[in-house]
């Protein structure tokens, strides 16, 4: 095994871990209505098992003790937050006046999909990829396409050479791009970004970088920002979309960030999303951010090392079925696995709930391409993900006879 926990990482899991069952928990709690089995062992959504970190607790108890949920605003010391904690940990540059708020980042991509388009327009993505990016296109009524990341024996890379085809046949005017990605764990090198924002910025194709998953760095690559790659050059091309929740376990407190340096598209986008929605600040989604920026640091590296270990843990376990391809994790706490040298396409779903017994995010959820991946939640319990590594050896072993 690649890294052993610690003491510490083990106290930790001990005061963090949580038994989500009976408390209206999707991934734990609708089994049964999105999988058809309320037993599976469940290691969809992007959530953890974990408590958010202790300081953060205190600052919602505290505010939620004052009784009073009025109307409020976000003051100057949550930016200054969140933007101490963009240059302390990635070395990133916001500035306060590039920063818009959202209940979500989802919430963020349909609107910016309908500011940014119109109907029938044709918006790029790169898949597989995070679901609601298609849907952001086509529940909007814009028109799809897609650049298909290769895997590669080096990894998950972009086809550049498609890439340059789309810009000149489909002329998309919009990209919607993720980074770190979910599902396949890739950090993108400054060096990839800058290859891939060149033509889209020279053509004025606006990109949307989808950031959530920024504070995962897993291996050794360290994130980059597209505010930053080329020392900032492509700023006024680009609109960052991300928020606290991800890193910190917050997400129904309905909080996020759009970050726009562009000071016309700022003045345009203001103008624009009033239009589709007049929301309210998320107050405890805003005490919850600020409190995890500034004192949740030491919470998100005990984090980090237990997604590393339950990394390392899959690896180890599902090596006894060779033929199971993973690439390694570099970012998100999501591993994309491909079972498709044992499993067809047709019969993963039997697979593995009927086999393995588990409730995974299918690689066809993320694109007709992958239909035989499954991606797995690491942001758990180390004993669940290795039962669910095993049932997955197990089952393997029951079905495919030369195992
Ligand atoms: C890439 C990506 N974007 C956005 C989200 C969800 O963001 P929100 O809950 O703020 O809508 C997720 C959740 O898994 C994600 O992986």
């Amino acid at each position: 095994m690649a890294i052993e926990l610690t003491p510490e990482n083990k106290a930790f899991i001990k005061t963090h871990l949580v038994d989500r069952h009976h408390t209206n928990t999707l991934k734990w709690d609708a089994l049964d209505d999105r999988f058809g089995n309320p037993d599976l062992l469940p290691l969809w959504v992007a959530d953890m098992e974990f408590k958010t970190a202790q300081p953060v607790r205190d600052a919602l108890v505290k505010r939620v003790e004052e009784g009073v949920f009025g109307y409020s605003y976000i003051p100057d010391s949550y930016k200054a937050a969140f933007i101490d904690w963009q240059r302390d940990r990635h070395g990133i540059t916001v500035k306060p006046e590039w920063l818009r708020f959202d209940t979500g980042v989802v919430n963020s991509l349909y609107g910016l999909v309908n500011w940014l388009t119109e109907p029938g327009d044709p918006v790029l993505i790169f898949q597989p990829v995070y679901y609601p990016f298609a849907n952001a296109v086509t529940d909007t009524h814009r028109k799809l396409i897609s650049c298909n990341l290769l895997d590669t024996p080096q990894g998950w890379q972009v086809d550049y050479e498609a890439l340059h085809k789309i810009i000149t046949e489909d002329k998309p005017k919009l990209v919607i791009w993720c980074s770190p990605h979910n599902p396949v764990g890739r950090i993108w090198k400054p060096e990839e970004l800058e290859t891939i924002l060149t033509p889209l910025v020279a053509n004025g194709i606006p990109v949307i970088s989808d950031e959530i998953h920024e504070d995962f760095e897993i291996g050794e690559q360290p994130f980059t920002s597209v505010l930053d790659v080329a020392d900032g050059r492509f700023r006024d091309g680009v609109i960052v979309v991300n928020a606290p929740s991800k890193t910190f376990n917050l997400a129904t407190l309905l909080h996020s960030h759009v970050i726009i340096p562009n000071a016309a598209w700022r003045k345009d986008y203001d103008s624009f999303i009033k239009s589709i929605h007049q929301t309210e600040p998320s107050l405890l989604g805003v005490v919850a951010g600020e409190a995890a920026y500034r004192y949740a640091t030491a919470w998100l590296d005990q984090i980090l090392q237990i997604i590393r270990y339950n990394d390392g843990q899959v690896r180890e376990i599902l090596r006894q079925a060779p033929g199971v391809k993973l690439h390694p994790l570099e970012g998100t706490y999501l591993l994309y696995v491909d079972l498709g040298q044992y499993i067809p396409a047709d019969k993963i779903r039997d697979f593995v709930q009927n086999h393995c017994h588990l409730a995974v995010d299918y690689g066809a959820w993320f694109s007709p391409q992958t239909p035989t991946f499954i991606r797995l939640n690491l942001a758990t319990d180390p004993a669940i993900v290795a039962r669910a590594a095993n049932q997955i050896v197990t089952a393997l072993q029951e079905t495919v006879p030369a195992l």
